[in-house]
């Protein structure tokens, strides 16, 4: 059985802008999904939650120079546009957004969106610039298509909490929505970064998780999130993983260090295994 194909690509702000007009001409409301692309069941999952909150859904595909380091994966971050266009076609998605750098950061770009506090700690710390990259291209992004709704995974927890905030600040008209972490069977986080790797590091991997999920219980059960953190931490070096970044139990909104867990709280870790820097999160309640 053959089906319709729905998604039409447009790469100019100006045609997005139309398009976004032509639906709300019609009293249509609107959702975005961005993303960097490499696409996956965790990204679909963003555009199926899109079309249960809205009429339309606009995905964005645009790997964004700015939030990468001077030594980080932006040049040999997966691009497959053909593909993902397939996907999104796939999961219903009506229109994607797939800009060159040129339309997004024209020549004498001079202008970046800095959220304090909550991007300080964690990749803040640990990848200088990159929350001024996200909240910049967000903010870009969100402008120039202005949807009812945006959506965002929870996977990147500290993002997630950075562009509530700066939705908040800069009274951006959208409403944000956070999605559910999708897995894999053995619970490794779905990732355009798990193609980097290799199938010894791929089996490595779930023990990310695994200490998530373990320190989680451990505080359930009245445990000091300070110590099940660092025994955690010794446990992925034990498992394989070369470094750990952080693990550590935060302020689910602000990303504060807590004392007690008085309010809800996310347990986050980045570490990395082999060339690959994983992240991962989880919630604990009080
Ligand atoms: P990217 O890593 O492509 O992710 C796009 C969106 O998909 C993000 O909101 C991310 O949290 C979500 N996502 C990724 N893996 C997921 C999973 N396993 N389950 C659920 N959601 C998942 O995040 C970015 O791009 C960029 O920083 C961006 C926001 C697009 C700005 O450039």
């Amino acid at each position: 059985m053959t089906q319709d194909r729905n998604l039409d690509i447009v790469r100019s702000v100006a045609d997005l802008r139309a398009r976004v007009k032509y639906w709300r001409d019609q009293g249509l409301s609107v959702a975005m999904v961005p993303t960097m692309g490499a696409l996956h069941q965790g990204h679909l999952s963003l555009v199926r939650a899109g079309l249960d909150v809205a009429d339309r859904v606009v995905a964005s595909v645009f790997v964004n120079p700015t939030q990468f380091g001077p030594n980080e994966d932006l040049s040999r971050y997966p691009r497959q546009e053909a593909k993902d266009a397939e996907l999104l076609d796939g999961a219903g998605c009506h229109l994607l957004f797939a800009p060159k750098v040129e339309e997004m950061y024209p020549d004498g770009f001079a202008t970046t969106v800095s959220v304090k506090g909550v991007s300080q700690p964690l990749e803040g710390a640990f990848r200088p610039g990159h929350f001024d990259g996200v909240a910049t291209v967000v903010s870009k992004l969100l402008l120039q298509c202005l949807p009812d709704f945006a959506l965002f995974g929870e996977k990147d927890w500290q993002q997630l909490a950075v562009i509530r905030r700066l939705v908040r600040d800069l009274d951006l008209p959208v409403k944000i929505v956070g999605i559910p972490t999708v897995r894999e069977a053995d619970g490794l986080a779905l990732s355009s970064r798990n193609a980097y790797l290799s199938d010894e590091d791929r089996a490595i991997a779930p023990a990310l998780y695994k200490a998530l999920v373990s320190v989680a219980e451990g505080v359930r059960q009245g445990g000091s999130a300070e110590e099940l953190c660092h025994r955690a931490a010794a446990d992925l070096i034990a498992a394989g993983f070369a470094s750990v970044d952080y693990i550590d139990m935060r302020d689910a909104d602000s990303m504060a260090k807590l004392r007690s867990l008085d309010r809800p709280a996310r347990i986050l870790v980045a570490a990395r295994l082999g060339t690959t820097r994983l992240i991962d999160n989880i919630g604990v309640e009080p």
